[in-house]
C-alpha cells in the first residue's frame, strides 16, 4: 500500500532525530524496496533511512530489529577501539521517542527499535550514512574483491560474538529442512509436472548424499557456527568515495549459521558470467577470475581465523548453494509456480537449467578453486 506524505511524516516522528524532520523520499527509483530518506533541519541535522520492513518475509520483525541492534553495537565497539569513525563504520539504529511508546511497547525488549502502524506494517529508522557508494552489481574483479572484503571483515568483527541470535528466517540454507520439503512436493506432485522431469530429479538425486554430508558437518559441529549475514549480495555493502568498504548494512538477515554459506551465496551471484534465468546456457559459466577476487577479498580479512575444516570446506559451499538454488527452483516449479515470481511459463524450469549449468561449471572447476582458497588461506 502507499503511504501520503503527512502518513510517512507521523511514522518518521515516532523516532528519535536530531534537528526537526523537514522532508520524506523514497530512495532510489520509486517505492520498490520501502526505503525513504528523511531529511531534517536544525543543530546537528542528520539524514535517515526509514525503512518499512517486510513482515511477509520476516515474521519476526522485532525478533530481527533486536538482531540488529545486538550486532551493531558489538560492531561499534570494534570500530571505536581500532580509532574507526562509528558513525560511519557501522549502522546506527535510531530508537523510538520514548513519549511516543505505548505501555505495551516500553516492555517489549524490541519495543524501542521498531513502530507498527494501524495497517500492520513495520517500521525501523537508521542513521544514513553520508557520501557513500552502493553498486548494484559486482561486474569487476576488484569489485568482487572488496565485496569479499567486506564481507570478510563484517565476520571478523563478529568472531567473538556470543550472544544467541533470533533465527528469523527458519529453516535457512539447511538442507536436511529442504529435502524433506522436496520429498513432500515429489510426492504431492501438485501440478503433475514430476512425469516430464526425471532428469533433472536425477540432477538433485545424485547429489542428495553429498549435500547432506556438508550439512551434517554443519550440525555436527564440525564446521563451526559463526554470526552470517546471508545477503551478501554487492548492494549491500557502503563504499566510500575512494571506493573502500565503509559497511555491511541490510542486516536484516543476520543470524547464525556458518559462514561458509555467505561465502557460497556470494560465489553464486558474482562469479556467474551469465544470468540467474538465462535461457542460453553457454553465457552461464563460473569465472574463475571473479572467483579468485572474491576468495581473495574474504580471505584478507579471514585468514588465520577460520579453523581447518571452513578452508576445506569453503570452495565447497559454492556448490552447496547453488545446488540448493537448483533444488529450490526445480521444487518450485514442480509445486505449479507458488514461490518465485514468474514472468513466463516454464521460467521456473530455465532457472533450473541455467543454475545447473553454474553447478556443472563449478564441479568442473572444483580442484581449481580449491586451490585458489588454499593459496589465499596461507
Ligand atoms: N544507512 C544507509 N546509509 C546510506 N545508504 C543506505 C543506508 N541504508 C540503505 N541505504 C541505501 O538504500 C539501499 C537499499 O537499502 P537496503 O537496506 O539494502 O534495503 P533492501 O532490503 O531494499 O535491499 C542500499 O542499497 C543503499 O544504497
Ligand atoms: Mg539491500
Amino acid at each position: 500500500m502507499n503511504y501520503t506524505q503527512e502518513e510517512l511524516l507521523a511514522i518518521a516522528q515516532k523516532f528519535e532525530t536530531t534537528g526537526s524532520i523537514t522532508g520524506i523520499k523514497p530512495l532510489g527509483p520509486g517505492f520498490i524496496n520501502d526505503t525513504f530518506i528523511v531529511k531534517t533541519e536544525g543543530r546537528d541535522a542528520s539524514r535517515y533511512i526509514l525503512q518499512r520492513k517486510n513482515h511477509l518475509i520476516f515474521p519476526d520483525v522485532p525478533g530481527m530489529m533486536k538482531n540488529i541492534e545486538l550486532v551493531t553495537a558489538h560492531i561499534r565497539k570494534k570500530v571505536t577501539e581500532a580509532g574507526g569513525d562509528p558513525l560511519r563504520e557501522v549502522l546506527t539504529v535510531t530508537c523510538r521517542k520514548p513519549e511516543t511508546m505505548t505501555a505495551m511497547e516500553k516492555e517489549d525488549p524490541a519495543g524501542h527499535l521498531y513502530y507498527k502502524d494501524e495497517h500492520g506494517n513495520y517500521w525501523a529508522m537508521c542513521l544514513f550514512i553520508e557520501g557513500s557508494v552502493t553498486y548494484e552489481k559486482a561486474d569487476t574483479p576488484l569489485l568482487c574483491y572488496k565485496g569479499g572484503e567486506g564481507i570478510g571483515r563484517f565476520q571478523a568483527q563478529l568472531s567473538d560474538f556470543t550472544t544467541p541470535l533470533n533465527e528469523t528466517i527458519k529453516g535457512f540454507h539447511n538442507i536436511r529442512w529442504r529435502f524433506s520439503q522436496w520429498d513432500e512436493s515429489i510426492a504431492r506432485d501438485a501440478a503433475g509436472r514430476v512425469k516430464d522431469l526425471a532428469e533433472e530429479i536425477g540432477w538433485i538425486d545424485s547429489r542428495r548424499e553429498e549435500m547432506m554430508a556438508f550439512w551434517c558437518m554443519v550440525e555436527n559441529g564440525t564446521i563451526p557456527t559463526r554470526v552470517t549475514h546471508n545477503d551478501t549480495k554487492i548492494s549491500n555493502i557502503l563504499f566510500d568515495d575512494k571506493g573502500d568498504v565503509l559497511c555491511v548494512i541490510d542486516l536484516d538477515t543476520c543470524m547464525s549459521s556458518t559462514s561458509l554459506n555467505d561465502f557460497g551465496d556470494a560465489i553464486r551471484s558474482y562469479t556467474n558470467t551469465g544470468a540467474e534465468d538465462d535461457r542460453n546456457l553457454d553465457n552461464v559459466n563460473m569465472s574463475p577470475d571473479m572467483f579468485k577476487a572474491y576468495t581473495q577479498g574474504y580471505l584478507s580479512q579471514r585468514k588465520g581465523n577460520l579453523t581447518d575444516s571452513e578452508i576445506e570446506n569453503l570452495a565447497f559451499s559454492a556448490r552447496y548453494i547453488t545446488y540448493e538454488q537448483v533444488l529450490r527452483f526445480l521444487m518450485d516449479y514442480i509445486d505449479g509456480d507458488k514461490y518465485y515470481k514468474t514472468a513466463y511459463p516454464g521460467h521456473n524450469l530455465v532457472r533450473t537449467h541455467a543454475q545447473y549449468r553454474l553447478l556443472q561449471s563449478m564441479e568442473a572447476q572444483y580442484a581449481a578453486m580449491k586451490n585458489i582458497v588454499e593459496e589465499y588461506a596461507k
